[in-house]
């Protein structure tokens, strides 16, 4: 009999590290996926569901405009709860730290369905940063059966937790086996405004920011820095795909709608982003998942954050952190720009997640774990 491993997901950047693990699975003799997203993102999630051709059994539906920590909590736990019951899976698979996260290892904890941590260990320990994502993987990595931790850094972290060895795994990113399944596919941009501007000589700035503990007077100065860039820099355009988060467009629009070089438009899916990160001369961005991608495609992300959890990425020289202070990112943009020599040292590839193989990695490491009757080799 073959074991039924239910993947559970709800926005975009779990949809595109899941996928290539619901693909995995797919193919795999020994194993049977269930597919269940709680649907917190809405057409972000759709966009990835389409281009890897993921059709969910079940689809919990649970977005709504401005939706609390608490109304996601209780809709996800609420569903999964039922989808769970019914299905009785031999292991969830859960993927790394928002609210969907938790309530997927939640759900299956309270059936004493065995639960897997993808992208588990990540810490920055401090509370509020991110805000709630590191207590959401903190909670799930107290709840999971198995770790499959992306990095060092992170094996570490759970070791230091003292989650015995034998639960952790050290498989690299998943996003990264995404990254490289979209980047082999070839791919013309159809939006004329990315058109234009990567035909003009100027150089791109891509760049994404959503983060909850940003919204206000943070996001505010991003703002206000990349306006300042822009026109200090006769030779750089902006793009930026504005989150559908309606607390980040409202900021958002009222500062860079109307500008010459600063192009808003709205997200992209995974397919053209991952070309255009390609295409861009530095990214900004608040992202998680961008600065793993960074690393492998060897471009400069400035990480306007107090603190990452991703110190693998930094290390590996792509990834610096600077901040929400308009001046900081200012003056470390222009360094970039300025400076040759300060580019060639960010961006040479170096990739520290892995050679796109971490979710056969996963898929390993779960049958082993299935022939051991349930327990961590
Ligand atoms: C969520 C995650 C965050 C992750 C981010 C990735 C939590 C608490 N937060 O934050 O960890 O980094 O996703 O993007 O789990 N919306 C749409 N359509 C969509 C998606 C969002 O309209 O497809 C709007 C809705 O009004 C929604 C709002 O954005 O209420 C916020 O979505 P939510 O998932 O609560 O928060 P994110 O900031 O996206
Ligand atoms: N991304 C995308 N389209 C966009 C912007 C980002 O496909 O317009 C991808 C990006 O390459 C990365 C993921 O979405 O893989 C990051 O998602 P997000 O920024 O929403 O969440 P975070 O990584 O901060 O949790």
């Amino acid at each position: 009999m073959k074991k039924r491993i239910m993947t559970i997901f709800g926005t975009r950047p779990e949809a595109i590290k899941m996928a290539p693990v619901v693909k995995a699975l797919e193919r795999d003799s020994e194993l049977e996926p269930i597919v269940a997203v709680t649907a917190q993102h809405r057409e972000m999630l759709d966009q990835v569901l389409k281009l890897f051709e993921i059709e969910p059994h079940y689809d919990l539906d649970i977005m709504k405009e401005r939706q609390s920590l608490t109304g996601i909590l209780i809709r996800a736990l609420h569903g999964l709860e039922e989808v769970i019951a019914k299905e009785r899976p031999d292991l969830v698979l859960v993927h790394g730290d928002t609210a969907t996260t938790f309530a997927g290892a939640m759900a299956a904890y309270y059936q004493r369905v065995p639960v897997g941590h993808v992208e588990a260990g990540l810490r920055t320990w401090d509370k509020y940063h991110p805000y709630p994502e590191e207590m959401n993987r903190h909670l799930t990595g107290v709840l999971a059966d198995l770790h499959f931790a992306p990095g060092i850094e992170s094996k570490e972290n759970l070791l230091k937790e003292n989650v015995p060895e034998k639960k952790v795994f050290l498989t690299g990113n998943t996003v990264i086996d995404a990254l490289f399944m979209v980047l082999k596919k070839d791919y013309q941009f159809s939006n004329t405004k990315i058109q234009n501007v990567i035909s003009s000589n100027r150089r791109l700035i891509l760049m994404t920011a959503h983060r909850r503990e940003n919204w206000g007077k943070p996001l505010e100065n991003i703002c206000k820095a990349v306006l300042q860039i822009v026109e200090e820099n006769s030779d750089v355009e902006l793009i930026y795909p504005v989150h559908l988060n309606p607390v980040v467009r409202e900021i958002v629009f009222k500062y860079l709608k109307d500008q010459e070089r600063i192009h808003l438009i709205d997200p992209l899916d995974y397919l053209p982003f991952s070309h255009l990160m390609q295409k861009a001369y530095i990214i900004l961005s608040d992202s998680g998942g961008i600065q793993e991608e960074a690393p492998a495609l060897g471009k400069p992300v400035l990480v306007m954050r107090e603190k990452t959890e991703r110190p693998e990425a930094v290390s590996a020289g792509t990834v610096k952190i600077v901040g929400t202070d308009q001046d900081n990112i200012c003056a470390a943009l222009n360094q970039l720009l300025h400076s040759q020599d300060a580019y060639n040292i960010m961006s040479s590839a170096r990739n520290p997640y892995g050679d796109g193989q971490s979710s056969k990695m996963i898929i390993d490491v779960i049958k082993e774990y299935f022939k051991n009757d349930g327990e961590p080799l």
